[in-house]
């Protein structure tokens, strides 16, 4: 950061900039566990700002615990308080390297992977994928030729506006709508767009692990709201957004990532009105709502919000077609506009191809009827695994959607060595701390149904079980 670079800030913020500051570079590795960090002098003038300013900052990454002072030395890094195992490994790589706990246990192969919340691709209509690319050449031959718009191509928008608006009742025009490359790619833009360093997010807790590292990536204060089966304590919402002011809220309401809790139709209203209250922008992550085993869920957020205050996140990649890497945000014309910027900083549109075929398969009659395939088909799933678990005396709520079991394991869990033992006898499943903001509910794993088949399932978790018994009993035998 050049000298005066400062100036236009208010005084007030100049020192949340340099605390920004000092903590980036903590947090990227560049500055090490025990380093002594650059004097209040020499940053004063670097960043020409008066040293009680940066003095103001020091003192709160002390209080924070970030780092610590020596006596007539100066500050050092605190050590464990930020860097990631990755950043203290390779101090290269450290700069660039965010942590994102799902992917690494993704990357590890395993025979029975427990921690795919991804649908087998069996289940898919396989043999008829092709039959729709072609269809596509013949439509629009110059397909490959072109780039779809930043926003998304116009004729897809129009027919997810059509569908959402009959089948949700969404009041929603096709400018409201922006083509992602995933709902990965708008949890990050939302992110980027809308979070400043130390901004309070409340979030889901357990949650969706990799939007936990985005939000941490942007810096955010992430302020913890519990979901349990009945949804929220909307008293303790409406106690956190007036202490925290948060910026936003993500949430995941529908057959949620990775309990399977649904947030109940009333609520939503109530919620809806608590974000326009205290201007807190709910982030409505909703990646399998078709995948239900008995009931409808509830409308989305978004058909309750009448404040604008809802950015909606629709994810096709679950259960349509993995592959092609589609999601739809819904969000109000003011803030479409600055995520639209943000998507074209990174790519020129999600490929024309991949919505093309996208458009023309979701709306066959095919898929739509393929989806009560599908639901039959995970509902077995889930049974088979609740049928294994049974006489393990673990504790789950049975899911009424989704993809996952949210299980809770005796406290006295050796989770380390469970995690070890599965992955060498190929088995891998996601433990519940890395769903936790807090980093706890280190006696909770996630396991997935969605990507095995019966069989495959039925042999997985009976070899899971044993090694779980042979770890706390010291015997294999059922
Ligand atoms: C809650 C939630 N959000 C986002 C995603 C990412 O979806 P996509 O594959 O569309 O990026 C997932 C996938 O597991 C998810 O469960």
């Amino acid at each position: 950061m050049k000298s005066g670079l400062l100036k236009n800030v208010h005084p007030e913020k100049r020192f949340e900039q340099v605390y920004d500051y000092i903590l980036e570079r903590i947090r990227r590795g560049e500055w090490k566990e025990h380093e002594k960090l650059p004097s209040i002098r020499m940053l004063a003038a670097e960043f020409g700002v008066h040293r009680l300013t940066v003095f103001k900052a020091y003192q709160l990454l002390k209080q924070e615990n970030k780092v610590y002072v020596r006596d007539k030395s100066g500050y050092y890094v605190q050590p464990g308080s930020l860097l990631s195992p990755a950043a203290q490994q390779d101090p290269i790589v450290s700069a660039y390297v965010h942590e994102s706990h799902l992917s690494e246990i993704h990357q590890v192969e395993a025979a029975y992977q427990f921690s795919k919340a991804l649908l087998d691709p069996n289940l898919l209509p396989n043999r008829y994928f092709s039959e729709y690319v072609k269809n596509v050449f013949d439509l629009y031959p110059k397909v490959l030729g072109t780039y779809s718009t930043t926003q998304g191509d116009l004729e897809l928008r129009e027919a997810l506006t059509r569908y959402f608006t009959k089948r949700y009742r969404f009041d929603l025009t096709h400018d409201e709508v922006l083509i992602t490359s995933g709902s990965q790619e708008a949890i990050d833009l939302i992110a980027r767009v809308l979070v400043r360093p130390r901004d309070s997010v409340l979030i889901d807790r357990p949650t969706y692990s990799p939007a936990i590292d985005v939000f941490r990536r942007q810096g955010a204060h992430l302020v913890p709201i519990g979901i349990g089966p009945d949804g929220y304590r909307l008293d303790q919402v409406e106690e956190l957004m007036k202490k925290h002011k948060p910026r936003l809220f993500y949430l995941n309401p529908t057959f949620q990532n990775p309990t399977g809790y649904t947030v109940p139709a009333e609520q939503r209203k109530r919620l809806a009105d608590l974000a326009a209250e205290y201007r807190c922008l709910l982030i409505e992550d909703d990646p399998c709502p078709d995948i239900y085993f008995g009931h409808e869920p509830p409308l989305p957020f978004f058909a309750y919000d009448t404040a604008g205050m809802t950015i909606y996140i629709r994810s096709f990649s679950k259960y349509v077609a993995p592959g092609l890497s589609i999601a739809m945000v819904a969000c109000r014309p003011g803030l479409m506009s600055y995520l639209v910027k943000a998507k074209s900083l990174s790519d020129s549109g999600t490929p024309l191809l991949n919505q093309k075929i996208f458009l023309h398969y979701f709306f066959s009659e095919r898929m739509q009827r393929h989806l009560e395939k599908l639901r039959t088909a995970l509902a077995i799933r889930k049974d088979v695994m609740e049928e294994e678990l049974a006489g393990t005396g673990w504790e789950w709520k049975s899911p009424e959607g989704g993809f996952n079991l949210w299980i809770k394991l005796p406290e006295s869990t050796p989770m380390e060595r469970l995690l070890v033992t599965s992955r060498e006898q190929s088995i891998s499943f996601v433990p519940g701390s890395i769903c936790d903001p807090l980093r706890e509910l280190k006696t909770w794993i996630r396991l997935s149904y969605s990507f095995l088949n019966e069989q495959q399932l039925r042999e997985g978790l009976r070899r899971f079980a044993g090694i779980y018994r042979e770890l706390t009993t010291g015997s294999n035998e059922g």
